[in-house]
């Protein structure tokens, strides 16, 4: 996939202002800087063993305490992804991808592993069990993601599954202590209708050193950065705000949380995040 760019990766992913002089050259780090969401597939069946590859690949990931506090639920009958993409703001890739990765956070098995051994689980029902098994399950789908990216697929995650959360958990039938993070679009990307690096926040407004120090540049390079953006949405033939623009509606009101609102009691429905 890295191969062919029209421009060098550094360039695509900050654009030319912020483009150091050399390439990372380095094979991994170049499909790291290459990575786009894919929102169009092949109507492809995926090879064999795929799944199982990418899970290897997830399992590979760091995992707080080996807790290894997730689970990945497959769904490939269409029928039932057609209902999730109902459940998840109507995206039609769900549909479209051969493949859809459900990643849970999983307390359920260690619950089960207790009860066998006559044991309480007193701390899964703090909020901090509920960021481990969330934050074990993002590091198993990235692995993935990358390890499918590796394979030539595409992949794109879902936020959108957390929407309508109840009626997700009741599709997937899921037990208490179980939740669903996001889910992920696996297939073969639809070369007609490619996809293309998305630029980045300049390194200078990410990164700091030693302390947190605001940089003051920052409103100058943001402003930059919707310009650069604009430019990213025009090429791709799409007429979208400015990221500034986005960022603040998406965080401006509630509205913009879809259902996600609320999370809470769903969770604490599922016996997560009570205290
Ligand atoms: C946790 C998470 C949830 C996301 N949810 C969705 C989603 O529901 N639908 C979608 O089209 N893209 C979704 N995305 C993809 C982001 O929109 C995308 O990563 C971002 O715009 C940057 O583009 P890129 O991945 O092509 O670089 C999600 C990404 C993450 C990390």
């Amino acid at each position: 996939m890295p191969a062919a760019h029209p421009q060098p990766l550094w360039q695509q992913r900050y654009g030319s202002a912020d483009a150091p002089s050399a390439e990372p050259g380095n094979a991994l780090i170049e499909q790291l800087l290459a990575h786009r969401s894919v929102r169009a597939y092949l109507d492809q069946p995926l090879p064999d063993g795929t799944l199982e590859t990418l899970l290897a690949a997830a399992q590979s990931a760091a995992t707080s305490s080996n807790l290894q506090a997730w689970s990945l639920l497959a769904v490939e009958d269409r029928q039932r992804k057609a209902r999730l993409a109902a459940l998840a703001n109507d995206q039609a890739h769900i549909v479209q991808a051969p493949l859809f990765l459900v990643w849970l956070a999983d307390f359920s098995r260690a619950a089960r592993l207790a009860e066998r051994h006559g044991r309480e689980l007193q701390a899964v029902e703090y909020l901090d069990s509920l960021l481990v098994g969330g934050l074990d399950a993002a590091l198993a789908a990235q692995n993935a993601v990358l390890a499918a990216e590796a394979l030539g697929l595409g992949t794109v995650y879902i936020g959108a599954l957390r929407n309508n959360l109840q009626a997700v958990i009741d599709e997937l039938q899921l037990p208490p202590l179980v939740f669903p993070v996001f889910g992920l679009c696996v297939g073969y990307p639809d070369p007609s209708r490619p996809a293309a690096i998305k630029p980045r926040l300049p390194q200078s407004v990410v990164l700091h050193r030693e302390t947190y120090r605001l940089d003051e540049q920052e409103p100058r390079r943001l402003d930059d950065y919707d310009r650069q953006v604009d430019a990213f949405y025009r090429a791709q033939g799409l007429e979208n705000p400015p990221w500034s623009r986005q960022v603040i509606d998406r965080l401006a009101s509630v509205d913009s949380l879809h259902g996600r609102e609320r999370l809470a009691q769903v969770l604490h429905r599922q016996r997560l995040a009570l205290r």
